[in-house]
């Protein structure tokens, strides 16, 4: 038997004003998509930007449901719209941001884990890494080099 060390390496910003111009536009628009989450039951309002290599911004917000399970996360609301709208542009970044209504959301939020193995697959796809920016509403902006940084072990096509 030996042991296995797994290191995810993250830069963090300490706040939005520290954040490179275009980051901080990025993170500026989805801070806007986040006003239009339908979060009636949970109160959890997110969302998401995304940059694509055609210039495009593509935002999301979660949309939820009565019968829970039917609603959708800001992440994946966001990228499918991307993967349906622009099919062969390549995602260059992410950017993310939640709000609770229930409590003060101010340490960064990180997708969850459904919305890591979506957005993991169109890093795969496309052979390039995607960077993710992700923060409460205030406060520190986490920042990964990729998603596969955030999902280790990950589950991929080349096990089908
Ligand atoms: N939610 C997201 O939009 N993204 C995540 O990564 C985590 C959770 C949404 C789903 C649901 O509408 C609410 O937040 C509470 O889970």
């Amino acid at each position: 038997m030996k042991e296995v060390k797994l290191e995810t390496v993250l830069s963090v910003y300490d706040d939005l004003s520290e954040l490179p111009q275009d980051i901080k536009q990025l993170m500026d628009a989805a801070i806007k998509a986040r006003d239009n989450a339908y979060a009636p039951y949970s109160k959890f309002k997110v969302g998401a930007a995304i940059l694509l290599d055609n210039l495009e911004i593509v935002i999301g917000s979660n949309q939820e449901n009565a019968s829970y399970p039917s609603g959708l996360c800001a992440e994946r609301t966001a990228i499918y719209y991307a993967g349906a709208k622009y099919p062969n542009a390549k995602i260059l970044k992410m950017a993310l941001t939640a709000s609770s209504q229930n409590q003060v959301t101010d340490s960064p939020i990180p997708p969850c884990g459904a919305c890591r193995q979506t957005i993991s697959e169109y890093e795969i796809k496309q052979e390039k890494p995607i960077e993710i920016y992700f923060m409460g509403a205030t406060g520190k902006v986490v920042k990964s080099n990729s998603l596969a940084n955030l999902l280790p072990l990950g589950f991929d096509r080349s096990f089908l």
